[in-house]
């Protein structure tokens, strides 16, 4: 028997909304009352509000829409859901490419190979999959990973560099596509272990994307970092910034972004995120960063704040920049998840059969380390304590994104400014396992 339901658009904004209310087979079943409407302060031509009794599906279908199909328009829609696994009362608003990012065939396999998932951002991705009717296969060796954290979707222990093992699993769920987070991270130890971080990150990558070629999935999304572009050479850095790593961490990224290149020849789609900072926890408190040793500014600053940690240690004070700390970009870990989701629906769009792109992941401000601090120890309430250390080797001084290409081409914006990042930070890590 079909579930029905009514919604209305009210929410704005109303990704997560969508997100968490729908799953991606759903949409097939919405049949709504659309109305079309070009956002204040946009230069699109204007054309609505126009309402239109369609599915999204049939929606999507139209060979010749009778409006442009443009990322700036925005979809409210109310009327009867059908067929709905879930029954929902409301709705909200969410771009056009949203749902088509989430309109997958019903027949075919909704399942996302997540290598890393047992890790900050690969958990968040997990999740955001689960809640769009996908579901993940985590695919880690918990060298660094918690089990806590895997918890919507099978866990598969493994590594990236065993062959057998990712044919096992390659064969026995069949994923569609692939996001590829499973990798050190940290720059300082990879300055110390060049070796170790060159084999774990990009050689054992390589046998991924051979079984990810083998297996035809339809698209592979790569966790790569800011640190490819090295030394900035303009204050905001775009995609077309040189690449020239300056750490081996950052080498292994640009060394996996070369090879994903090459496989676009033998017919895969691909994506690289650049990430800037990630921060900031999942909104429900039920995940968050929890990395063993900590380097990351935020949680090192909050448990600093709370006492739950040492002082923090300010990794130089006298880099060229206004107060002489480093400057970073940093991007909320849910409004990079659903840029995960957004390429996979933008490879499954390309028309060529092999596609590799980047996409800068950040939210295009930079904000000091000192700053940083400051803004932690205004909503914590108390000071954040700390030393002043001498400089990490692979830092560079300042990293902001230029993320129009990303907006332009994926539909995404981020959402979530530095002090939710700083007040998720907080809830998560006065109750994160220790
Ligand atoms: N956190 C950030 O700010 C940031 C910034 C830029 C890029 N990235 C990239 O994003 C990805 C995820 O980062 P994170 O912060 O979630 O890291 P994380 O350490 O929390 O997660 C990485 C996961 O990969 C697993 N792993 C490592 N090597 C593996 C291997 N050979 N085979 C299978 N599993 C393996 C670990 O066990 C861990 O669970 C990394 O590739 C990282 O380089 C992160």
């Amino acid at each position: 028997m079909p579930l029905t339901g009514s919604y209305q658009a009210k929410v704005r904004p109303a990704i997560k909304c969508i997100r968490s209310k729908f799953c991606a087979c759903d949409l097939g079943h919405l049949e709504c009352e659309l109305i079309l409407q070009s956002p204040k302060h946009s230069r699109q031509p204007t054309i609505g509000p126009r309402r239109l009794r369609k599915s999204p599906r049939d929606l999507l279908r139209h060979k010749k829409p009778p409006y442009p199909l443009t990322r700036n328009y925005h979809i409210k829609g109310y009327g009867n859901l059908v067929g709905a696994t879930r029954r929902t009362s409301k709705v909200g608003e969410c771009s056009l490419e949203f749902i088509r990012s989430l309109a997958w065939p019903k027949t075919m396999s909704r399942t996302v190979l997540v290598t890393g998932g047992a890790g900050y951002i690969g958990s968040h991705i997990c999740k955001a999959l689960a809640e769009a009717g996908a579901v993940p296969v985590c695919y880690d060796n918990l060298e660094k990973g918690n089990t806590w954290a895997v918890r919507w979707g099978p866990l598969e222990r493994g590594d990236i560099g065993d062959a057998d093992r990712l044919e096992e699993v390659f064969r026995h769920h069949r994923p569609r596509a692939v996001i590829h987070l499973a990798g050190y991270i940290e720059v300082g130890e990879s300055v110390q272990q060049p070796e170790r971080y060159l084999r774990n990150n990009a050689t054992k990558t390589d046998t991924l994307i051979a079984a990810s070629l083998r297996h035809g999935v339809d698209g592979f999304v790569f966790s790569s970092t800011c640190a490819v572009y090295g030394l900035p050479q303009k204050e905001f850095l775009d995609e077309t910034h040189p690449i020239a790593p300056i750490s081996p961490y950052a080498e292994s990224k640009a060394m996996v972004e070369r090879a994903l290149t090459a496989a676009a020849e033998s017919g895969l789609r691909s994506a690289s995120m650049r990430y800037f900072n990630a921060a900031g926890a999942d909104a429900g408190g039920e995940i968050g960063e929890a990395h063993a040793p900590e380097t990351h500014l935020l949680p090192l600053a909050t448990d600093a704040a709370l006492g739950l940690g040492p002082r923090l240690t300010l990794l130089g004070d006298d880099y060229d920049t206004p107060d002489g700390s480093c400057v970073r970009d940093f991007v909320h870990v849910t409004d990079l998840t659903e840029a995960h989701l957004l390429a996979l629906g933008w490879l499954k769009r390309q028309p060529a059969a092999g596609v590799h792109n980047s996409f800068n992941l950040g939210c295009g401000t930079g904000y000091s380390v000192m700053q940083v601090l400051a803004e932690t120890a205004r909503i914590a309430g108390c000071k954040v304590p700390y030393n002043v250390g001498p400089r990490r080797p692979g830092d560079s001084p300042k990293l902001v994104g230029n993320i129009a290409h990303t907006e332009r081409e994926l539909g995404w914006k981020p959402t979530r400014n530095l002090a939710s990042q700083i007040e998720d930070t907080l809830r998560w890590r006065r109750r994160m396992p220790r």
